[in-house]
């Protein structure tokens, strides 16, 4: 027995407990994974009617009821980047999450280098026009296309986070003009930076590709917007990483009839799975893939988790925990 990997409670030895809960998730495989990383802990899957005391949960798009009366809840894992789901089961009904718990999500893990090749391909398929040609050869016509000058193909991105700066960074290797966009001024060597309301404007004037990187929260809810895509280059491109209700869908599918949008890739939907008669599906120049961006890698995020658990156990700080009023 390693006793420095046990908690008191009460007095009586006893192993650190932990709940898990993800729908469809490969149970055998989350499970096996956390034990060989935590082999001390007490772990179980939480079913609907579990009570039991926890010290930890981990779980993605949880039932309100997993935590309820759960005052010795230390820390809830969110199994991925964006935390808008659980924050928004606490908006709904006030005093839903633990009182002393903190929320904690995912801090890349693998989540980056995904998001940054995803933006990658829709600003070459865009700058290069691919998309067009394959359009071209669906009409079996041979025609040459006048390129995109790569200095003025300016990709704006929306967030500078942990997956919007890799982005930025990413972008830059393509030899566009990168700016970007966040609450908090930030530096990136290279990238022309803007922050804050008073910066929107400067941000979005001329921007070809815009792409949203932010988190969902009562701020940035409808920021991609008809007067948003009004300030861009005439004919540009949207990219939608992050969540559906950053987008207001009439005005986007406005924006393309006018060709004020040229197209715009879509990965995130204000519901999901994108229901059938969603005229996303069908818009010849909408391209709709099922959120897959940047998925939750089980083995990157059981040995981040598992190392947070750890450090918390020892009383020690970690990073990634949201902060419940700035929302993110
Ligand atoms: P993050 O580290 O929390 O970064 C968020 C960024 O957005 C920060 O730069 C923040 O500014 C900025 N921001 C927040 N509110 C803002 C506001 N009102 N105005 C301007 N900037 C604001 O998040 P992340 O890990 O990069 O992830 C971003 C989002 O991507 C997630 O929340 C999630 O919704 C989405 N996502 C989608 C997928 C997918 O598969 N589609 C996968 C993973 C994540 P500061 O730097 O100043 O704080
Ligand atoms: C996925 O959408 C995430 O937020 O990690």
């Amino acid at each position: 027995m390693h006793m420095h990997k046990r908690t008191k409670t009460n007095g009586i030895d006893a192993a650190m407990k932990i709940i898990f809960y993800e729908n469809g998730a490969d149970l055998d495989a989350w499970l096996g994974g956390l034990r060989r990383e935590l082999p001390d802990a007490d772990l179980r899957v939480w079913e609907p009617g579990d009570t039991a005391p926890a010290d930890y949960a981990i779980v993605w798009r949880a039932p309100r009821e997993l935590f309820a009366n759960r005052p010795d809840l230390k820390a809830v894992f969110n199994l991925g980047a964006g935390v808008d789901a659980i924050l928004e089961v606490e908006r709904k009904e006030p005093g839903t999450l633990p009182p002393n718990a903190q929320l904690v999500r995912l801090e890349d893990t693998g989540m980056a280098q995904q998001m940054v090749e995803y933006a990658t391909y829709c600003v070459l398929r865009y700058m290069r026009r691919f998309d067009e040609y394959d359009a071209l050869q669906r009409a079996g016509r041979w025609e040459k296309l006048p390129q995109h000058a790569r200095e003025t193909f300016t990709v704006g991105v929306l967030g500078l986070g942990v997956l919007g700066a890799e982005v930025t960074k990413g972008l830059l290797a393509l030899g566009v003009p990168v700016r970007s966009y966040s609450r908090t001024p930030k530096t990136i060597e290279g990238v022309q930076v803007h922050a804050g309301p008073e910066q929107f404007d400067a941000f979005l004037d001329g921007v070809k590709v815009l792409i949203n990187l932010l988190p969902h929260t009562p701020d940035t809810e409808g920021i991609l917007n008809a007067r948003t895509f009004g300030r861009l280059a005439r004919g540009a491109y949207v990219v939608n990483v992050a969540r559906g209700p950053h987008l207001v869908d009439a005005d986007l599918l406005a924006a393309l009839d006018q060709g004020q949008i040229a197209a715009a890739t879509l990965d995130v939907f204000h519901t999901e799975p994108l229901p059938a008669a969603h005229p996303f599906w069908t818009h010849p120049r909408v391209s709709v893939t099922p959120h897959i961006s940047a998925e939750t890698l089980r083995e990157e995020s059981i040995v981040q988790i598992a190392g947070k658990i750890r450090a918390l156990a020892r009383g020690e700080p970690i990073s990634g925990i949201v902060d419940f009023r700035r929302g993110y």
